[in-house]
């Protein structure tokens, strides 16, 4: 990371959690939050957001999904204008597990992202390769396509105002994250794409990195200087983890 973007940190629970651990998860986090030097998200599940509210203070609530489509009759779907209602200041889209379990297209992530910047929602918008897409050098060519899509729809200057993850799927809840070397190499790239339509928006956006980020790899990760913060799924469910990590960037 560098001086001129301030780190950002997200949780994502993903389908983890009851009001009583929420609760439990909040008390120990704000205790100790004050002293923190990065903006932090915490992504919860729909039920638990409007609860959740400003408690998670200094921390930005946050979804993990939203629908495409304003409200209407659509069974099932949140909009991105009940999430801000709720006390929503980000949303995830895009995710991996999106993409694979429900089907999420390239075409339906764009959508998404552009339906959060409408209902006054920064997206965090996640992007990766497969293992067989690695293994078969396709890595780049992927992110790209991924992040063109969305490009094409809300352009860089809204992008920047959220923010892109670099997530490769390999190393999502396996133990195995990229080393700070292979995560540095696509971010970079990553930003370079955004460097060919707007300087200043690549300048000012900030990539994260996502993918087995424990309190023991991430400052090494958050040196690399294209790596701007993390995406934390398992390691979030525990808020001295979560905390750990979060303290972890600038050191
Ligand atoms: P893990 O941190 O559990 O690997 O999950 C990463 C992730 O998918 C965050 O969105």
């Amino acid at each position: 990371m560098t001086a001129q973007r301030r780190p950002l940190v997200a949780a994502n629970w993903k389908m983890n959690g009851s009001l009583a651990s929420n609760a439990d998860w909040t008390a120990a986090f704000v205790a100790r939050a004050a002293s923190l030097h990065c903006d932090v998200v915490v992504c919860a599940p729909f039920p638990y957001l409007c609860t959740l509210g400003r408690s998670v203070a200094p921390a930005e609530l946050g979804a993990q999904d939203l629908s495409e489509r304003t409200a209407g009759a659509f069974t099932g779907d949140v909009a991105g204008e009940m999430l801000a209602d709720v006390g929503c200041r980000w949303v995830i889209v895009g995710h991996s597990e999106r993409r694979q379990l429900h089907g999420e297209t390239d075409a339906v992530v764009a959508a998404k992202a552009a339906r959060a910047l409408q209902a006054g929602l920064r997206p965090i918008v996640c992007v990766g390769e497969t293992l067989a897409e690695r293994e078969a050098g396709r890595t780049q060519e992927v992110v790209r396509t991924q992040l063109a899509a969305v490009l094409g729809a809300i352009g860089e200057a809204a992008l920047a105002r959220g923010a892109l993850a670099y997530e490769p799927v390999w190393a999502i809840g396996t133990g195995r994250n990229a080393t700070p070397r292979q995560a540095q190499e696509v971010h970079a790239a990553l930003r370079a794409q955004v460097v060919e339509r707007d300087r200043a928006s690549a300048a000012a956006l900030r990539i994260l990195y996502g993918g087995s980020v424990k309190p023991a790899n991430a400052a090494e990760l958050f040196s690399q200087p294209d790596i701007d913060g993390g995406l934390i799924g398992g390691a979030s469910l525990s808020a001295a983890d979560f905390l750990a990590i979060c303290m972890a960037v600038g050191t």
